[in-house]
């Protein structure tokens, strides 16, 4: 408990430093601040993201930070400071990097992603926090501290795969949105958004791994017995360089008229290729009812039933018969 505690002190302390680079140093205000100007942020939101920067110096924050008290011991254990004791070297972990706190549903700061100014083949786009004993980075979900009120009165999670995505949202008045973070979905994320909600609508980036992505948080979702709707958006695009191109007004139409539940999505991705190849077609509905058996709730599965039929022109009772073999087989 007390060794906790001493983590969310520094971590906190980290994050007041690393917002002060932002917004008093020279360096962050020549190179950090600019940065998040060009994507779009205001200062409001820059402040109601707690975002930062940390400077191009080895060790500025551990030195700053020891200098406060803090131990070096806690500094390794937060995941800010990186000991390399056989050479006696101490380091920051993030450096010459913008830098976004990640918060629990409380709003402390238990992490930080921290992304770098401009592409570089050599360093990946982000560095986040390692895992710590206050930072599981699979039971959480970004901006979740910032969204939880939303969610709750809109009733629906907007579920996004990246730090800005939740930004840019946020920004154009879309505030019930939180990441994943680019890692896989998992079921913690889900029962986390389920304190608040029923409906999540997933809205990956539109690429590749961005569908391949939905597929598979659909099904989990599904199980888990929420509600779930996707969006699929133009190649290329993500919530964050969507909205910030086409506009608020014109973004939340575009989630209106584009968002289908899991059956018109999978139709919509795969109907077209499969023509009317008889296998193709077989094997999409086969998925379809591999989908609908996860659904635990009998009514909710006996709709998707019925949708599925009308739209792929087969005997709905064929489907059910086809759902319970699945249903037995997984028992
Ligand atoms: N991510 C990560 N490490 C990487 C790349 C991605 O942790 N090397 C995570 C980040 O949380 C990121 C999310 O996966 O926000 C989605 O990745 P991506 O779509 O590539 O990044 P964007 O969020 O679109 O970031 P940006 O717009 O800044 O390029
Ligand atoms: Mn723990
Ligand atoms: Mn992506
Ligand atoms: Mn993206
Ligand atoms: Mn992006």
């Amino acid at each position: 408990q007390n060794a906790r505690e001493s983590l969310y002190i520094a971590l906190n302390y980290a994050k007041n430093y690393y917002q002060n680079n932002l917004f008093q140093h020279e360096e962050g205000q020549s190179i950090g601040y600019p940065y998040f100007k060009e994507r779009g942020f205001s200062d409001k939101t820059i402040k109601a993201f707690e975002l930062g920067y940390s400077l191009d110096i080895w060790d500025a924050f551990t030195k700053d930070a020891l200098k406060n008290g803090y131990s070096i011991d806690v500094l390794e254990k937060a995941g800010l400071t990186i000991r390399k004791p056989e050479e006696n070297k101490m380091f920051d972990r993030f450096r010459n990097r913008v830098i976004f706190p990640i918060h629990n549903v409380s709003g402390k700061t238990i992490a930080f992603g921290a992304r770098i100014l401009k592409a570089d083949k050599n360093q990946p786009k982000y560095l986040n926090s390692p895992e710590t004993e206050v930072y599981h980075k699979s039971n959480i979900l970004y901006g979740i501290y910032q969204a939880k009120n939303a969610i709750r009165s809109k009733d629906v999670c907007y579920l996004v795969e990246g730090y800005t995505d939740v930004i840019s949202l946020y920004q154009a008045g879309i505030e019930n949105v939180v990441a994943s973070s680019g890692t896989s979905l998992t079921l913690e994320q889900i029962r986390l958004i389920a304190r608040f909600t029923q409906n999540i609508t997933v809205l990956y980036d539109g690429d590749p791994a961005g569908i391949k992505a939905s597929l598979r948080g659909m099904d989990m979702i599904l199980e888990e017995g929420l509600n779930v709707k996707l969006v699929v958006f133009p190649q290329g695009e993500d919530p964050d360089s969507y909205v910030q191109k086409i506009g608020s007004d014109a973004f939340v139409q575009y989630i209106a008229d584009h968002a289908s539940d899991f059956i018109t999505f999978k139709a919509e991705l795969f109907l077209k290729e499969a023509g009317n190849d008889p296998f193709k077609r077989a094997e999409l509905i086969k998925d379809m009812v591999g989908s609908i058996s996860r659904i635990p709730d009998s009514i909710k599965r006996s709709v998707f039933f019925q949708k599925t039929a009308g739209l792929m022109q087969i005997d709905e009772a064929l489907l059910i018969t086809e759902s319970n073999k699945l249903t037995l087989e997984k028992a």
